[in-house]
């Protein structure tokens, strides 16, 4: 016990704090909905699609029920399944592995760079002939740009296109953020994006959305996530979900998208902070050179086996952390059976090990952020 206890405790993402500053805004723009009564595909959608292209430069913005099923709307547009190859991090959320499994294929896992905590385009490489191997057919990768730094995209992209794979940008928990000065959203053939309340740019329940410059490709989501509908929602062209955004959540995210890129900006300089206070004592995250992160989560790495230690002392000055992620996929129940890429997941299983994320979020005031250093810097020394 020491002097801080007494203190508030913090939350780890202060979701209260950008209500209060929204108000009415989003009152307002969900009782519209209410008076219009079309609370599905209603036109708050469309009109949210296209700003949702615009902000980040994608000819097309598809909105969807969650980030999950915006990963599998597009494995399912691309005929993904039985006998097929998907390279996927071991080191993520397990929705990045799920859908590829949910369709039958195969996710290969492949480890991961410990400064981003993104995919090793160099163990993607080795995958392949594991796939090859294995008499799969390597179909597509899946990078994530996890905990919103942006993946080695162009490294990635020269692995994918030697074996002819089909990209899925994992942004679930990156959109808003910037790879060398482009935006994420027009990174390989699709991404898919989350909307879950806790991520950068999050609704008031669940909602995710996928971008693409392919025209077929954008018309085949709009189908999927209709039933698989053709001219219309009684005319069945293929196998498809129940997967719209409700009407509701996107009224309310066409209000926060209009104060997000400050929030970006405010994340940014929290990390900042965080790196000028932590970073002689702890590894701290980096962004890929002339990228913008947009900090879903920061997440330092503590060695020497002391990462739980440092948790357990944080719990008791009232500031809360989280461990993203303490078991790769592919030691997972539901995953150690799938393949593991050529050289093996040893980052992965590190990282695991390591990570520590602290609290993050658009409206962290200096003097919380001062709070949290000082008591990390203590965990860290004791
Ligand atoms: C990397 C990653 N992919 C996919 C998802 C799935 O998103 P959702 O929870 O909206 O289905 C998440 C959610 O946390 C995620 O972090």
């Amino acid at each position: 016990m020491n002097q801080h206890t007494n203190l508030p405790p913090i939350p780890f993402i202060d979701v209260a704090a950008q209500r209060r500053r929204l108000g009415s805004a989003i009152d307002s723009a969900i009782a519209r909905v209410l008076a219009h009564c079309q609370f599905i595909l209603g036109p708050e959608v469309r009109v949210l699609e296209g700003e949702l292209a615009r902000f980040c430069g994608a000819r097309h913005a598809i909105t969807c029920a969650s980030g999950t099923d915006a990963l599998l709307l597009v494995l399912m547009a691309k005929r993904i399944g039985p006998g097929d190859a998907v390279f996927c991090p071991a080191f993520t959320f397990c929705a990045t592995a799920e859908v590829v499994a949910l369709l039958g294929a195969t996710p290969v896992f492949v480890d991961v760079e410990p400064d981003s905590f993104n995919i090793d385009a160099t163990s993607l490489a080795a995958a392949l002939p594991t796939a090859k191997r294995l008499g799969l057919t390597p179909k597509a990768v899946i990078p994530v740009d996890l905990f919103g730094l942006p993946a080695d995209h162009d490294a990635i992209t020269a692995v994918a296109a030697s074996a002819d794979l089909f990209i899925l940008d994992d942004a679930a928990q990156a959109f808003g953020a910037t790879y060398k000065g482009r935006p994420l959203g027009t990174f390989g053939h699709a991404t898919a994006t989350s909307f879950f309340p806790a991520k950068p740019l999050g609704c008031y329940g669940d909602g995710g959305a996928v971008f693409t410059d392919d025209d077929a490709l954008a018309e085949a989501f709009v189908s999927l996530r209709v039933h698989g509908q053709g001219i219309d929602k009684y005319d069945n062209v293929r196998i498809g979900l129940t997967a719209r955004l409700d009407t509701i959540q996107a009224a309310i995210l066409s209000e926060k998208l209009k104060i997000f890129p400050e929030e970006i900006v405010t994340r940014e300089e929290a990390a900042r902070r965080y790196a000028q206070g932590l970073g002689d004592l702890a590894v701290v995250p980096k962004a890929p050179s002339g990228s913008i992160s947009v900090w879903a989560q920061y997440t330092i790495r503590i060695g020497g086996g002391r990462r739980d230690k440092v948790a357990a002392a944080l719990k008791t000055e009232g500031i809360p952390t989280a461990i993203y992620y303490p078991i790769p996929l592919h030691r997972q129940q539901a995953y150690r059976h799938y393949p593991v890429g050529e050289g093996g997941l040893a980052v992965s299983e590190r990282l695991a090990a390591e990570v520590l994320s602290l609290p993050m979020h658009g409206y962290l005031d200096v003097a919380t952020q001062a709070r949290i250093i000082d008591a990390v810097r203590r965990a860290l020394t004791r």
